[in-house]
């Protein structure tokens, strides 16, 4: 590729054009942090369009996405069956505020795979999140809940404590302005993957519920340490601790029973998003009966949502499991993932390059600057000059990335090979001439 082949993305004008526009009537433009591309020193992609595993930005450039609607595009985009699923449903009617047959199929759907008897559909993996703590709450009757560093939650107050995702980006100590103290003191954060401060923290009589990304992906992919999930298991049911799994990226993503099949743990709540609602908003949470019974209108727990198992959602949703219940179609993604990043991690070790890279299934974060990451003080010491020339890289070469050293990459199934083999030559260049 000669220099003129490159996209100038400094030079959009649609895009920039658009962007002004959204400055004027929104905070930075965006309606959710990281759209801003803060620290890259590049105004944000203007998306036109998707097509398979591309987008094509307003001004007409082509992208190789990555980013997959942060992880929700497990079909990548338009994907056939679930254009024509959305389309019939909607020609019924957009929402009804009462119950409609979808939702129990989706939802009989997915807890096929789940350690759960019963869900509750949400629209959001926020909600999803506060409602499994509001849950655990009630349920045990306990206020506080214990997190791991670097993990994202979404944006419920409880969770904005020492998060990660674009928390990480924010030049504050805190992780959110607006927290009460009083309820940001019910927040414990430890440290993924540390045994010893894990079972000091649990030592104490008033905690509801741990929460854990089982495989840590708002701080880059960071997977657990062999038996750390297991050791949380068994000391939660121990203490009478309900264990609540967020899986809003990995269920459904990196195996169809999410972290849960993959490392054969059951915890006590799921929280799942993203990928169950195959590109609109959905996300639920699951559980045991026992548990689950006491969200309202059966217990005691209030729970609610106008557009809650919004019928055009629920259909995408099932349109994208069904298509992911295809036979292989989660080892094709794995061989797919597999292909695309051996070479790269040979390449790092044969170089010993300051560099590594993590992949669970069709998850991936390629960190630069840091050899060994295992939670966020290692995470803190990559390199984010590094990381912003790697991304302006790989965009001027129609490749766009997660917009942030501590995201999550995803691989989809309509990544084609070709695309993929061409993703794997730039990140090679890039870091043969720039490491
Ligand atoms: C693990 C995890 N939990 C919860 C959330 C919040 O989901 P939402 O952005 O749909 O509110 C996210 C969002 O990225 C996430 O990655």
């Amino acid at each position: 590729m000669t220099t003129s082949d490159l996209i100038q993305v400094e030079e959009r004008p649609q895009s920039q054009r658009c962007y002004q526009r959204a400055c004027a009537v929104t905070p930075a433009g965006v309606h959710s942090p990281v759209r801003a591309f803060k620290g890259l020193g590049l105004s944000p992609l203007i998306v036109d369009r998707g097509e398979g595993d591309e987008m094509i930005d307003v001004d007409g450039h082509r992208y190789i996405d990555y980013c997959c609607s942060w992880g929700a595009l497990l079909h990548g985009h338009a994907h056939p069956a679930i254009v024509q699923a959305v389309t019939q449903r909607v020609t019924k009617g957009c929402s009804f505020g009462v119950s409609t047959p979808v939702e129990a199929e989706l939802a009989s759907c997915l807890l096929k795979y789940l350690p759960a008897d019963q869900l509750r559909f949400v629209s959001s993996g926020t909600e999803a999140t506060m409602t499994a703590l509001r849950l655990a709450r009630g349920v045990t009757g306990k206020d506080v809940v214990v997190k791991f560093t670097g993990h994202y939650h979404g944006h419920a107050d409880s969770f904005l404590v020492q998060a990660g995702s674009g928390c990480l980006s924010l030049d504050s100590s805190a992780s959110s302005a607006g927290v009460p103290h009083e309820l940001a003191k019910l927040t414990l954060c430890v440290p993924f993957n540390n045994v010893e401060v894990l079972l000091q923290t649990l030592q104490r009589q008033d905690i509801a519920a741990v929460i854990v990304e089982p495989v840590a992906a708002n701080m880059g992919v960071v997977p657990p340490h062999e038996g750390f999930l297991e050791l949380l298991r068994k000391e939660t049911l121990e203490k009478g601790i309900l264990l609540i799994f967020d899986e809003v990226i990995t269920g459904f993503r990196i195996h169809p029973g999410g972290a849960c099949q993959y490392y054969g743990i059951e915890p006590d709540l799921i929280c799942l998003g993203k990928v169950i609602g195959g590109g609109f908003p959905v996300a639920a949470v699951a559980g045991r009966e026992k548990v689950m019974r006491y969200l309202a209108p059966l217990g005691p727990v209030y729970q609610a949502g106008t557009l809650s198992g919004h019928p055009v959602a629920m259909a995408a949703g099932l349109a994208a499991i069904r298509l992911a219940e295809e036979s292989s179609f989660y080892q094709d993604l794995e061989d797919k993932t597999n292909f695309l990043l051996e070479p790269i991690y040979d390449f790092i070790i044969k170089k010993d390059l300051p560099a590594c890279l993590h992949q669970v299934g069709s998850l991936f974060t390629l960190f630069l600057g840091q050899r060994d990451i295992d939670n966020l003080e290692d995470v803190k010491g990559c390199n984010p000059e590094m990381f912003k020339e790697y991304f302006k890289f790989m965009l001027e070469r129609g490749i766009y990335c997660s917009p942030s050293q501590h995201e999550a990459n995803f691989v989809s199934g309509a990544h084609t090979q070709e695309h993929l083999l061409y993703t794997q030559e730039t990140i090679l260049e890039f870091l043969d001439s720039r490491i």
